[in-house]
């Protein structure tokens, strides 16, 4: 029936949709919002993974970035990355909003108060980039940045 058709059509543009969003989402390094309520903001530090923030490998070529952005500064404040590698960062705020973005790449997070924001990115070329804090977050805004060195 006409109907049925229908329901398969649906069916099948929904498969299309959901896996046009995840190739956005990581092929593109487009930023996955994270949930309300995943973390306490104020006992980031002893929350894992955000205890032992810095570059973890995870698998052969694959890294965990973990990041907590801070009044006015960035926990670690220095990083080092082999080129090429997957790093999947992950990044909170221990107190009010912070922006997070390593400038010349599409890497543009917003760290919100009791999220946790993810993002998957590879580094093609080597060098050393700035991360910047583009969210106005008080006093020393102008001041929260941070660097990555890819190796
Ligand atoms: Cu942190 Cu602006």
């Amino acid at each position: 029936t006409y109907e049925r058709a229908f329901l398969i059509l649906g069916g099948v543009l929904l498969v299309l949709c959901m896996a046009a969003l995840v190739y956005a989402t990581v092929a593109m390094g487009i930023h996955l919002p994270g949930r309300a309520g995943e973390i306490e903001p104020g006992k980031v530090f002893t929350t894992p993974p955000f205890d032992n923030p810095g570059v973890h490998q995870t698998g052969p070529n694959q890294y965990d970035v973990v990041i907590i952005g801070q009044a006015w500064r960035f926990h670690p404040m220095e990083i080092r990355v082999p080129v090429g590698a997957e790093l999947n960062f992950i990044a909170t705020t221990f107190d009010v909003i912070h922006g997070f973005h390593i400038e010349g790449t599409r890497v543009n997070m917003m760290l919100i108060p009791g999220q946790i924001s993810r993002l998957t990115y590879r580094f093609r070329k080597p060098g050393e980039y700035l991360i910047i804090c583009h969210e106005y977050c008080g006093a020393g805004h102008h001041n929260m940045y941070g660097k990555i060195i890819v190796e």
